[in-house]
């Protein structure tokens, strides 16, 4: 028999078995609560995630919905944000950001971001501002905190509403606090693939915020309070109850599984030596959690192709800036209105991250890029 080289596992940019693998008992006996109960959707399951969540940001309120997109749409409704408003954001950011606003009838402005954290440039944002401006999302990208008192101050100057998208940042710290406090609301995302994703669609909305949270909660249940008497137009945005326990669980775990992202961080930031790539640069007060680990390389099609062959998947977060999708094409934006975002598209590569990331697998992955 002639002896063959073994052949290296793929290793994927995201895998989301071992994590269920690890959970799965405990995730079956929550669904079987849930079951018991037929408490499917909204119900004591959600609330008792809704309290732990907000615990864990540090926010008063936490608010469950079906997913981070209907989250940033409501927070724009609680805001009375709509037809003939504007509201400014990152260029670079996942399309949800922007599907707030435009959900609600207002308009996205685009803004570059800076050349090394890729967040929102915040010397680019007064040039953006009209009379019809009303509010401000800054986006923790990729898992990292923006420069929240830079966007903070303008806020303040303009008299605007802050909102953090926090979809890929939970657990993220900013000079050590939580993010998910700093705006008027923060909205998640806890798709499956987040780093607090729900077995199935699900999103929130934290908020110090009385009012908004009664408005959010009459907003997701068809804008009714009493049941059958409607107060205003609303939606059905609430959470499933499977989605709110398997959360509550996932929870537990968050913390321990951000620091094995950081620490798989640490290993690419401290031994990727190949001057072909750049990594995101992360200011002192950034304390990101990873969502993701992008690169940046001048041929990043060639570095894609080259990786594949060594069985290792990257993916690409994300190849089109928001204000040059064909669904924005309406508002007129031309390439080389935001460079840096451009840049970014053109240019970015995720490498795989997730907690369960072996370090032989982690070294792989160094090994090949700085042999490429
Ligand atoms: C930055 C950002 N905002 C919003 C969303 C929307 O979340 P969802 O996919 O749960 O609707 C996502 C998730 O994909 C995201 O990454």
């Amino acid at each position: 028999m002639s002896q063959s080289t073994p052949v290296m596992q793929k290793i994927s940019c995201l895998d989301l078995k071992g994590q269920h693998d690890q959970i799965k008992e405990e995730v079956f006996a929550a669904f079987e609560k849930v079951y018991e109960k037929t408490a499917f959707s909204g119900g004591p399951f959600v609330e008792e995630f809704e309290n732990h969540f907000a615990s864990y940001i540090g926010s008063k309120y936490a608010v469950g919905v079906n997913n981070g997109t209907t989250a940033l749409h409501l927070a724009m409704l609680a805001l009375g944000i709509g037809v003939g408003d504007e509201v400014i954001m990152p260029a670079d950011t996942f399309i949800a950001t922007a599907w707030g606003p435009s959900h609600a009838g207002a308009t996205p402005v685009f803004v570059d971001c800076t050349a090394d954290t890729w967040q929102i440039d915040v010397s680019k944002i007064e040039e953006k501002i009209t009379p019809r401006t009303k509010a401000i999302i800054g986006v923790h990208l990729y898992g990292q905190p923006f420069d929240i008192e830079g966007v903070q101050a303008i806020c303040k100057k303009h008299n605007l509403y802050l909102i953090e998208d926090t979809a890929q940042a939970q657990g993220a710290r900013y000079k050590g606090t939580t993010v998910g406090v700093f705006g008027e609301m923060a909205c998640y995302s806890f798709y499956p693939g987040k780093n607090l994703g729900a077995c199935g669609e699900a999103g929130g909305i934290t908020t110090n915020n009385e009012s908004y949270k009664k408005h959010l909660h009459s907003l997701r249940n068809h804008g009714c309070e009493v049941r059958y008497y409607h107060d205003e137009i609303g939606y059905n945005y609430r959470m499933g109850g499977l989605e709110g326990a398997s959360l509550t669980i996932k929870l537990k775990y968050l913390e321990g599984w951000n620091n094995r992202r950081r620490e798989i961080a640490r290993m690419y930031q401290s031994q990727i030596t190949n001057p072909k790539v750049k990594l995101q640069h992360q200011p002192e007060w950034a304390d990101s959690i990873y969502h993701l680990f992008v690169i940046t390389t001048d041929d990043r099609d060639h570095l894609m192709k080259y990786l594949n062959e060594r069985n290792i998947f990257p993916a690409l977060h994300y190849p089109v800036p928001c204000h040059l999708q064909k669904a924005y094409a309406h508002l007129g934006y031309k390439q080389g209105d935001c460079p840096n975002a451009e840049y970014l598209a053109a240019h970015c590569l995720s490498l795989p991250m997730y907690a369960e990331l072996t370090d032989e697998q982690v070294q792989a992955v160094i090994s090949a890029i700085n042999e490429y």
